[in-house]
């Protein structure tokens, strides 16, 4: 898809000048400037900004009238990051240069001219943002307060509203229990970040439309349910309002305030084309809270090191926290141990590990591999290199007309020659939620192994893995609000014990000479090399942030947005919705009559609308629904209804259009 050039914001352009190479007539020198600004990002709302003064002396002018905007006066406790400090960012009190501390009894800022020009175009980009521009349309407030800490990584969720995060030692049962080398030490680690999940408000998404927009309001206004068209059955995933029949009835969590979340992202304010942002992405990626941010940034400045090699206590802190981090995975799918969990890169190479490994030594020629009509390419790829390079076959289960795969096609394919089964359990591009329980089951009758494909569900739906009783399932870390370039593999104990490592290296071995080498058992034997670690204990972050709002939240939160967002798309002429099983999870993926998807998205776009136009690295479903592309909205539980009123409102006027 091109992305187009970003249209200029005549807002943000009207802004008072900022510190560029020389300063504009009637402002202050650029050191001063700078200088200002540090002082002003290094102090938390409410707090004296000290350099005010030595500017109203020095510079001739004051600080509130230097820059558009005063601080609340809310009172926040300060954290400071010290000078030199990793965690003085571009924004606090450091240089902003990589490995430049600013020396001691300087005070902060007053380098910055000569030595860190970084310092003076990072002020420069960030003050757009840091201007009011046209009012949020979800209802966070677009004041400095809430946009500067998005920038400041010290502040965070105390300037924010939120609640701070609070560092936390390990409990002391945890660190008892421990077998990693130097989890008693009295390091400050923050196994654990407090944060209480909002209490007293509805998860039920409410719209209220948009300004002048009748017929709009009048859709939103509409009950929850379902058009008629859409239940025939009576069985319609989105019709049952009956909350107690819903998987997430007994949730043990409060439901959550949508506002309150958003505030925990801070990308979600920043400003496209003008418009706040509005991310609807999330099949493809999804946003970081700042507790992930927060705690990549504290692995980097306490913890860093390699991990299970050295007798040094950075890497006893490193190790904890990689080893922590498995034992949060393990708890998130409920394996029965943390030897049944491999970190990965992600769920391509998870799969391609299995394919590797697993499939090499089991399948052979005239063997079946079976895979759903559904399956992203990374569920398909590996699977077709294993058939070519053994001579077995792939065969394919078909899906019905809404996109939910066909049990009894499946049924009629299962033979004795079926060797392993891998589906997705959600959709990439069309949102079916697939009953990967039976499918497993089926397998498992009929002597084959089975893997689930867990991309695109982790973040939407509890997951049990000795439940769904699959041998292999596979997730990625960026889909869950974690990092990118870490996933998981969960692989039966007995299964990974018979399977041979796919690659070689340090890390994986037990012993080493010339004429051979003795693996280690599992997880180890398959993570060979330096794994990802600090992105491995970000994903735990983020595992702990989805635990603490409460998957099924999340969940009934997304299924009523989901039905929303659905009501208001299908009735738009022109529009045709792909995949429209009963069963669906965050996905609306459709065409416009007249329209290319990709000029969907790009206008979508200019409205600071981001969804993904293409073919979702699924071709082969499109395709059996006679499209190569198509415009896929994806949702999370941070987006909320206005936002789906702003999409609906583009796609309504290009359809009037043609
Ligand atoms: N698998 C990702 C998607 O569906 C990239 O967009």
């Amino acid at each position: 898809m091109t992305i187009p050039t970003p249209t200029a914001n005549p807002v943000s352009h009207a802004s008072p000048s900022l510190p560029q190479a020389d300063a504009p007539a009637g402002l202050p020198d650029v050191a001063t400037l700078a200088r200002l600004a540090n002082a002003f990002f290094s102090s938390v709302p409410g707090s004296a900004t000290p350099a005010a003064a030595s500017l109203g002396s020095g510079g001739g002018e004051s600080i509130s009238a230097a820059l558009p905007f005063t601080a609340p006066a809310t009172s926040v406790a300060s954290n400071p990051a010290p000078p030199g400090s990793p965690l003085a960012g571009p924004g606090g009190t450091g240089t902003g240069v990589p490995g430049l501390s600013i020396p001691q009894g300087i005070a902060p800022g007053a380098n910055l001219a000569p030595s860190s020009p970084l310092h003076v175009l990072s002020i420069g980009n960030r003050a757009p943002a840091l201007v009011p521009h046209a009012v949020a349309h979800d209802g966070v407030p677009d004041l400095v307060h809430t946009v500067a800490p998005a920038m400041e990584p010290r502040l965070g969720g105390a300037a924010l509203g939120a609640e701070p995060v609070q560092i936390e030692r390990p409990a002391a049962s945890g660190a008892a229990t421990s077998g990693y080398y130097f989890l008693n030490e009295g390091a400050d680690a923050p196994h654990a970040q407090r944060h209480t999940p909002p209490r007293g408000y509805a998860a039920t998404p409410e719209s209220f439309g948009l300004p002048g927009d009748d017929f709009l309001r009048s859709l939103a206004a509409e009950p929850r349910s379902a058009p008629a068209d859409f239940d025939r059955t009576g069985s319609y995933y989105f019709a049952d309002d009956s909350r107690s029949q819903t998987p997430y009835a007994n949730s043990a969590h409060p439901p959550f305030d949508v506002n309150a979340i958003r505030r925990d992202f801070p990308i979600l304010q920043e400003r496209v084309n003008g418009r706040q942002l509005v991310w609807f992405d999330n099949a493809a990626t999804t946003q970081k809270p700042q507790a992930v941010i927060d705690r990549l940034a504290y692995f980097y400045a306490h913890e860093n090191s390699n991990i299970h090699r050295a007798a040094h206590a950075i890497a006893g802190r490193a190790t904890d926290a990689y080893e922590g981090a498995r034992e949060t995975v393990r708890r998130f799918l409920n394996a029965a141990s943390t030897e049944e969990i491999i970190f990965v890169r992600g769920t391509t190479e998870g799969i391609n590990l299995v394919a590797k490994s697993w499939g090499v030594k089991n399948v052979g020629e005239g063997d079946e591999i079976i895979v759903s009509h559904l399956e992203h390419h990374a569920n398909i790829v590996p699977w077709q290199q294993l058939a070519s390079l053994t001579g077995a076959k792939l065969r394919v289960i078909p899906v019905d007309d809404s996109g939910q795969v066909l049990l009894d096609e499946y049924q009629r394919m299962l033979n004795g020659r079926t060797k392993i089964v891998a589906v997705t359990q959600v959709s990439n591009a069309l949102g079916t939620v697939v009953p990967v329980r039976e499918i497993v089951a089926m397998a498992h009758r009929a002597g084959a192994r089975a893997l689930v494909d867990g991309a695109q569900s982790v973040s939407h739906m509890r997951v049990d893995v000795q439940s769904i009783d699959a041998d292999f399932f596979v997730f990625s870390g960026h889909k869950l609000f974690g990092p990118t370039g870490i996933g998981a593999v969960y692989g039966k104990r007995e299964v990974l014990e018979d399977m041979p490592p796919w690659e070689g290296g340090g890390n994986m071995i037990q012993d080493v000479t010339f004429e051979r080498t003795v693996f280690q058992g599992p997880p180890s034997r398959f993570e060979a090399g330096t794994g990802n670690i600090a992105d491995a204990v970000g994903l735990a972050a983020a595992i702990d942030y989805v635990t603490r709002i409460g998957i099924e939240n999340i969940g009934r939160y997304e299924h009523d947005l989901l039905a929303y967002a659905t009501n208001l798309l299908r009735p738009v002429p022109g529009v045709r919705l792909i995949g429209t099983a009963d069963d669906k999870a965050s996905v609306l993926s459709f065409v416009l009559k007249g329209y290319q998807p990709e000029e969907v998205g790009r206008a979508l776009n200019e409205e600071g609308i981001a969804v993904r136009s293409g073919h979702h690295c699924a071709q082969p479903i499109l395709r059996r629904f006679g499209v190569e592309a198509t415009v896929r909205p994806s949702l999370a539980f941070y987006n909320t209804c206005d936002e789906v009123d702003r999409m609906i409102s583009v796609v309504r006027n290009l359809a009037a259009r043609r």
